[in-house]
């Protein structure tokens, strides 16, 4: 089974449609199974769609994709989810969901179907707040010295370690910035060995405490040329 997930977190990583069909061909010559995780499928910025695999022509034969109402909806925690693409894969998952548990919590079903169909332009909107808290932290961070390629997907900004702090590793310098800037990112390689010399941002926090975020690094790192 190929396990894929674009727009990727921690990364930020976006892919186009022509890499779906891609992978969608590579499993079908291979006889191998794709689930993509699509938990960022609403959140691509500067007018880009992240592709769904199920746009790839044969991708019912191999494919199926996760769609998660947490980030699009502002649903963290409700667990409502669902997944489409090959039924014979679907039915294995219900199958095995049979078995682990009752389905969801009633009222959290109702209100999760109520706000889908109530409520279809809600991810457009959340879209929006990540983009503008995007902007805001990408652009405040250029104006101290630390620059960073804008993400075009996801709720995070992936951020190698400035040059001027590279005789630091991602927990030495996230644990800094804790203790001296109030700012908590996550270190790199809390991801895995290759997230070493990055940190995670993640776009939780308004506007304002960005701009107050970026005025608190600007004291506790000295070292970047502003
Ligand atoms: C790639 C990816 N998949 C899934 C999730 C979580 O989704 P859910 O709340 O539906 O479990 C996240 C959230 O951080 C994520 O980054």
């Amino acid at each position: 089974m190929i396990l894929l997930s674009f727009p990727h977190n921690p990364t930020t990583t976006c892919v186009d449609a022509d890499f779906m069909q891609r992978v969608v061909d590579f499993a079908r010559e291979q006889e191998v199974v794709v689930v993509h995780d699509l938990a960022y499928a609403d959140l691509g910025f500067d007018g880009y769609s992240p592709p769904s695999i199920l746009q790839a022509d044969g991708a019912k034969e191999v494919a199926v994709e996760l769609y998660s109402m947490t980030k699009s909806f502002s649903m963290a925690g409700w667990r409502v989810a669902f997944m489409a693409g090959n039924a014979e894969i679907v039915a294995a998952l219900t199958k095995m969901k049979s078995y682990l548990d009752y389905g969801t919590f009633q009222p959290i079903q109702i209100a999760a179907t109520v706000t889908m169909n109530e409520a279809p332009d809600y991810p457009a909107e959340a879209c929006a707040v990540y983009e503008g808290r995007r902007n805001a932290l990408i652009d405040g961070l250029a104006r101290i010295g630390w620059h960073i390629e804008p993400p075009r997907g996801t709720m995070f900004t992936w951020a190698p370690i400035p040059p001027e702090y590279g005789h630091m590793d991602s927990v030495e310098f996230a644990s800094m910035l804790v203790k001296d800037a109030n700012v908590a990112l996550s270190p790199g390689v809390g991801f895995g060995p290759g997230g070493e010399g990055n940190v995670r941002f993640a776009l939780i926090e308004n506007e304002q405490r960005i701009a107050q975020a970026i005025r608190n690094l600007r004291e506790a790192l000295p070292l970047l040329e502003s």
